[in-house]
């Protein structure tokens, strides 16, 4: 087989973490006979340098055409002054948007030898995290008409509007369920239906569409009580379905049970085959160039392309035990490093899980 990559590296350690995500699918397709077409495009400050814009036609383009996308990511200091829609961030706002990528999933997985580096009590943490916001990307309040300012006597008025029709909500709710079928063949769905009419809708059509998987279970929370439960008995998820704000505020929530950010991928996927893969951290300004970046999150965020792109779980669940392993050996970057441990930087860090896959 053959796929066509896109490389968008970005800004920042942007680069730094996707080289190394590129030699783990490099070492995958050794052992599969994959042969990954790699072509890397400008995309935010680093195209705004070279072309003026975050997210040039080319980039746009070639996007659409090869499909699989790696992102990096985008942003710096450089670009602050810059007005919202000139800034770098820009572009991955757009790409979304534009290639319709609707479903953002975002696992968070607890490393057991990273226990320590999480802020939940230890009886807890013993079994195990696992779970996987479904968030919806393109719809809610984010998005929503009328929005905007009003001038006042005394002030302003400001406006947002949350919107969600039935066909949104239901293939988000689809993918949700399909994802399900392969985890622990559970779905909590989130809203709040008891103040909110989209949140009305969602439970209507999230209940219907279950009508369809009889063999996943469903409930639902409110998005307060769902906010509470994830810190006390976060176990308790498998799937997590949510629309596009509140999958916002609790992915992060999720993801900091986890440890650092350094260590979280996701996927952006739609109803066709495009597809964008991103550790969720940003460029981190702060250490860039440094060899410091842990670009564990961006080699995971690989492993979800193998399994949600090129229908490789086996070679995702590879990466996946090379990164627990090649942590349990103590190799750490600074931002999870403890005393006793070995530090290594970021090249290290993925030469070091690449070599373990090939022994696999
Ligand atoms: P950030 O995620 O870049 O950094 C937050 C903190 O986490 C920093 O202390 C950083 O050093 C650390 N960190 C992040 N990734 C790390 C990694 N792989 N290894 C070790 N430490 C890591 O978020 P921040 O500082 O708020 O934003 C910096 C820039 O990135 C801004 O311009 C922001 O707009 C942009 N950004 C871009 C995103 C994207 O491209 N998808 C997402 C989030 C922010
Ligand atoms: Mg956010």
């Amino acid at each position: 087989a053959k796929y066509n990559i896109v490389l968008l590296p970005g800004d920042g350690i942007g680069p730094e973490v996707v080289k190394e995500a590129v030699k783990v699918l490099q070492v995958i397709g050794d052992k599969y006979t994959i042969s990954f077409n790699f072509t890397e495009a400008l995309v935010g400050g680093a195209a705004i340098e070279e072309t003026g814009d975050p997210l040039p036609k080319e980039t746009l383009e070639l996007c659409r055409t090869h499909k699989y996308i790696l992102f990096g990511a985008v942003g710096g200091p450089k670009w602050e002054d810059l007005p919202r829609d000139k800034r770098p961030e820009r572009a991955i706002l757009d790409l979304r948007k534009k290639l319709e990528l609707y479903a953002n999933l975002r696992p968070a997985y607890l490393f057991p030898s990273l226990a320590h580096s999480s802020p939940l009590k230890e009886e807890i943490l013993k079994n195990g995290i696992d779970i996987l916001v479904v968030r919806e990307l393109t719809g809610d309040i984010y998005f929503g008409e009328p929005r905007g300012r009003e001038a006042l006597e005394y002030g302003y008025k400001a406006i947002d509007t949350a919107v969600y029709t039935s066909r949104e909500i239901e293939r988000i709710a689809r993918k949700a369920f399909e994802i399900a079928k392969k985890r622990r063949k559970k779905v909590t769905s989130v809203d709040k239906a008891n103040v909110l009419e989209t949140s009305r809708l969602w439970r209507e059509v999230v209940t219907e569409v279950s009508k369809k998987y009889p063999q996943i279970e469903l409930n639902h929370q409110y998005v307060d009580n769902c906010s509470m439960q994830l810190i006390k008995n976060p176990r308790q998820f498998d799937v997590i379905l949510t629309g596009n704000m509140f999958g916002d505020i609790l992915s992060d929530e999720a993801s900091m049970l986890i440890g650092s950010i350094g260590l979280l991928p996701s996927a952006s996927l739609g109803e066709r085959d495009i597809a964008i893969y991103e550790p969720i951290h940003g460029s981190a300004p702060d250490i860039a160039g440094q060899k410091k970046a842990n670009p564990i999150a961006a080699i995971l965020s690989a492993g979800m392309m193998l399994k949600y792109s090129f229908d490789m779980p086996e070679a995702e669940e590879q990466i996946k035990k090379a990164v627990i392993s090649t942590l349990e050996e103590g190799y750490r970057t600074p931002d999870i490093l403890r005393e006793g441990d070995l530090p290594v930087d970021t090249e290290t860090m993925g030469s070091l899980i690449a070599e373990k896959i090939k022994t696999y």
